[in-house]
């Protein structure tokens, strides 16, 4: 069967592969969910893989196939699956355990081992193709009202983690209370923490570079959150308006913005960082001021990757409530979808150069 692969390590290798169609009995004790690929959404982490700065084929491959934003529909489960039947509609979870406490009890999320396993990004084989097999641990019934939000699942489970740890840590304080958050970047991260954020019953901003009206705008609006463009005010004046934020979730995906969230934080609050930065910027900090405000204010950072099956059902929870609270709204990110594994080409193309794609996709199969 196709798959999307590229071959780690060679910049701008992704090709169509031919890879084997995966079978129930690949997982053992009667546990494999057999899943038929319906849509995969791609992000910033498969234009670094796809760059050669991320990610690496699995043990005696030279390829990997990529995808890890999975929708699609059961087709098979064996004897002992319990949660999962045939026809409902699934994602699957992106990590994969290692060998660490955390791993061992279904948080491999907070792996405490340097190496990680993730479908389609590192050490394992992606969805990007007609077919996948899993255990039943790792698959998420996604409720068929929301399959038009189909690969937002596991973006969503990313930015449902980080505002769930913020939230566990803060219970140090054991009266936090927060009322005023930032979310700086409203890519698709950025957006859904925004969501998150706003069932919580917070007064969201949401900070990106372009002036309004423009589609982002439109959905943070939409979601009763306040747009603000960078280019109309900084930061700083923000500050001034609103008071300093409880809490700041940095989803930029720039170095140099994630540090200098950590100069606006109010006493109490959290930093959460959840940008991947592959490459190796240096940037100039105020160091003796932020060192001098953290102690004096008992402030936190954070950092949050990735999402065990909890932040899934967590994320699914508030994007069923976000779709009824604001109709029409969530679709909205889903921008660019690109039919048939044939068209990898042009799904990359988009990914790297269209300004305007908030979210790729590739519809691979009808249901
Ligand atoms: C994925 C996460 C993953 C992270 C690091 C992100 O793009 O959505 O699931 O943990 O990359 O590889
Ligand atoms: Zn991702």
């Amino acid at each position: 069967m196709k798959a999307v692969a590229v071959t780690p390590g060679t910049p701008n290798s992704v090709h169509l592969e031919d890879i084997p169609a995966p079978s129930l009995d690949q997982i053992a004790d009667g546990l494999g969910v057999l899943v038929k690929v319906l849509k995969v959404g791609v992000d910033a982490t498969d234009r670094e893989i796809n760059e050669a700065q991320y990610g690496n084929a699995p043990e005696g491959d030279k390829h990997l196939v990529i995808g890890h934003e999975s929708f699609g529909i059961v087709e098979a489960v064996g004897e002992n699956v319990k949660r999962i039947k045939p026809g409902d509609y699934v994602t699957a979870t992106v990590r994969r355990p290692g060998n660490s406490i955390y791993d061992l009890i279904g948080t491999n999320d907070m792996t405490s081992e340097e190496t990680y396993y993730e479908r389609g990004i590192n050490l394992r084989h992606g969805f990007l193709t007609e077919y996948f097999v899993d255990e039943e641990e790792y698959i998420v019934r996604v409720p068929e009202g929301l399959k038009h939000l189909h690969v937002l699942q596991e973006p969503m489970s990313c930015a449902a983690k980080a505002v769930y740890q913020a939230y566990e840590a803060q219970r140090r304080l054991k009266v936090w209370s927060p009322k005023v958050a930032y979310v700086l970047g409203a890519g698709q991260i950025g957006l859904l923490t925004t969501l998150v954020l706003k069932l919580k019953g917070l007064e969201v901003y949401t900070l990106a570079r372009g002036e309004a009206p423009n589609l982002k705008a439109e959905i943070v609006d939409g979601m009763e959150a306040t747009y603000v463009s960078t280019k109309d005010k900084s930061l700083a004046a923000l500050v001034k308006e609103t008071g300093k934020p409880d809490l700041i979730v940095d989803a930029t995906g720039s170095s140099k913005l994630a540090f200098e969230a950590m100069e606006h934080i109010g006493h109490n609050g959290v930093v959460v960082w959840t940008g991947i930065t592959g490459g190796d910027k240096k940037t100039e900090v105020p160091s003796d001021n932020i060192n001098l405000n953290w102690v004096l204010g008992n402030k936190l950072l954070l950092g949050s990757v990735n999402a065990n099956r909890g932040h899934f059902e967590m994320g699914i929870r508030d994007l069923a409530l976000g779709d009824v609270m604001y109709p029409g709204v969530l679709q909205k990110i889903l921008t660019h979808g690109v039919d048939g594994l044939d068209n990898y080409a042009e799904m990359m193309r988009l990914l790297v150069e269209d300004k305007n794609a908030l979210k790729v996709f590739v519809n691979v199969a009808e249901a």
